[in-house]
């Protein structure tokens, strides 16, 4: 009996641990997507008139952009943190099922970014143009990829 309880425990531990590793990656995908909101958001608010231009920060903001593709987020698509498998998530597991879209779409948004960088500090009207082809990237990903959470 004794022996019985035991091992169940212990083959109990692995799913608490991977539970909580499950919770640490969803925390880490949504603070980078926060970061990239944060990055994104004065841009986007500038190219719209919602706040004055100005060419250093607009600079400033789209580098930090550049960076945050810079990082692999292999990390954040563990398998087992789709919205199906954890609470307080919007990742579909769409995702993990067709990955290549995903990455596609993933692809996209780093191309904007990086098409972004090099026009953010040339006036409004051209740093607008960039904004939005970057907004549709983000938009075309959250549309098939993000649920509510
Ligand atoms: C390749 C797909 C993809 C692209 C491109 C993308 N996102 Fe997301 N975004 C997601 C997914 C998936 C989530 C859900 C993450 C989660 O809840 O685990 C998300 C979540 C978010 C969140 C919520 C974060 C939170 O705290 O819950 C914000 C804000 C966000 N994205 C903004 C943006 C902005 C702004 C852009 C473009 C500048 C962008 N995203 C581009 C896939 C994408």
């Amino acid at each position: 009996m004794r022996r019985v309880l035991l091992s169940t425990l212990v083959a109990a531990l692995p799913a608490v641990a991977m539970a909580a590793d499950a919770e640490r990656v969803v925390e880490a995908r949504k603070g980078f997507f926060s970061l990239v909101a944060l990055e994104f958001g004065p841009l986007a608010a500038m190219a719209k008139g919602e706040m004055p231009y100005d060419a250093d920060a607009a600079k400033a903001h789209a580098a930090d952009l550049v960076a945050l593709t810079k990082y692999d987020p292999s990390d954040l698509y563990a398998p087992g943190t789709s919205a199906d498998d954890v609470k307080g998530t919007g990742a579909k597991a769409a995702i993990w099922q067709d990955m290549d879209t995903y990455q596609k779409k993933g692809m996209a948004f780093f191309e904007a970014v990086a098409a972004l960088e090099p026009v953010a500090g040339n006036g409004q009207k051209e740093l607008g143009a960039a904004v939005n082809k970057v907004g549709a990237t983000c938009k075309s990903c959250h549309d098939d990829f993000r649920a509510k959470n």
